[in-house]
């Protein structure tokens, strides 16, 4: 098992390792001072009927009292009405600030839990346990929680760090290939935006790279950045490469299109329409297709750039008429690229090969 310690504006444990999902019990009650106490466990219908019963033996085994609300699984729970029910829920069960919620799931189970947990009494305790690669090397860590909004993804949310993060790497064994193509999206930014080493480590062992060593890596990656600027005003901005063209093809995909092969996409295309207008040294595009390949991933999408202004418009990272934009310009390196908003369709139209023409 590794460990990784967090220190930003609470410190937590981020464990990695095979089979740790039946020490949940244990852990918890090390987190809560040796305390047993209520937990709700929130999960979608994939994941809890797969790894529910183990994790709820694990905490009532030592000692801790279980309930469960489980939500249907996919981007579209992510939404207020859903959101709104699990508050309910645990009102209805009187759980207290005493008690503790746990994510057990995918990014979409992580962001809305950990905005339950953000809010309810204005605060409870809570503890990841990622179930997809995307979930162990991102979304588990750093304290974003949030729900998505009509006008957009992520438009609701805080800054709320978990008490402690079990990332069991057994769970990855029953992911569909497209949901760990996802995550590998995760990993392969990080290598592109700090760690030329890993992407060689990716291409020289393919999809047989050591899985903890990897994941440790991209979560130590976070940790650095999170200890940095928790609160995203700065570097942080950096795990952003690929993302905001991403979200434009998430959203008018109506979310078919998954946020791990739309930041692969968004990856491509913002690397390509650097190398367009002279903003990196060496052109590294086909190298990073190539990995994406590797991994089953696309650089490219079939949406035009004007399909992504209404997604860059309302994008978070926007700071009045500028977007900072992210760009590895060389792989193993990044910076932000201020970006008139007004500039960015004409910018990323010239890194999109097989767009659709209207
Ligand atoms: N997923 C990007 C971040 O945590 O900042």
């Amino acid at each position: 098992m590794t460990t990784i310690t967090v220190s930003a504006s609470n410190t937590y444990d981020v464990r990695i390792g095979a089979g740790l999902l039946s020490s949940a019990g244990e852990t918890l009650l090390s987190l809560n001072g040796g305390r047993t106490c209520r937990v709700c466990i929130v999960s979608d219908d994939n994941v809890f009927p797969l790894y529910g019963k183990t994790v709820a033996a694990a905490l009532t085994n030592a000692g801790f009292s279980v309930l469960s609300h489980v939500i249907q699984h996919g981007e579209g729970s992510k939404c207020l009405p859903v959101y709104g029910e699990i508050l309910n829920h645990l009102a209805s069960e009187h759980l207290t600030r005493s008690d503790w919620l746990i994510a057990l799931g995918g990014g979409v189970v992580g962001d809305l839990c950990g905005f339950c947990a953000a809010t309810y009494l204005r605060g409870v305790k809570y503890m990841q346990i990622p179930t997809s690669l995307l979930a162990m090397v991102d979304s588990s860590v750093g304290g974003k929680t949030a729900i998505d909004l009509p006008a957009g993804k992520n438009l609701c949310g805080a800054f709320y760090p978990p008490h402690g993060v079990l990332c069991d790497i057994d769970t990855l064994d029953t992911l569909s290939d497209t949901i760990f193509a996802d995550g590998m999206a995760e990993v392969i930014k990080y290598g592109f935006i700090f760690d030329r080493a890993l992407l060689d480590i990716l291409m020289r062992d393919k999809t047989a790279f050591d899985r903890e060593t990897v994941i440790a890596r991209c979560i130590d990656h976070k940790r650095r950045v999170v200890e940095e600027d928790e609160f995203d005003r700065g570097v942080r901005g950096l795990l952003n490469f690929g993302h905001t063209a991403a979200h434009g093809i998430e959203q008018h995909s109506d979310y078919t299109v998954t946020h791990g092969h739309a930041v692969a996409a968004g990856m491509g295309i913002i690397t390509r329409a650097a190398e367009a207008a002279g903003l990196i040294r060496e052109p590294f595009s086909p190298m990073l297709e190539q990995i994406l390949a590797d991994f089953s991933l696309p650089s490219d999408t079939d949406f035009t750039a004007d399909t992504m202004t209404g997604a860059i418009l309302s994008d978070k990272k926007r700071d009045g008429g500028i977007i900072r934009l992210v760009i590895a310009d060389a792989p193993g390196h990044a910076i932000l690229w201020p970006c008139p908003a007004a500039d960015c369709e004409a910018f990323l139209a010239r890194g999109i090969r097989q767009a659709k023409q209207n």
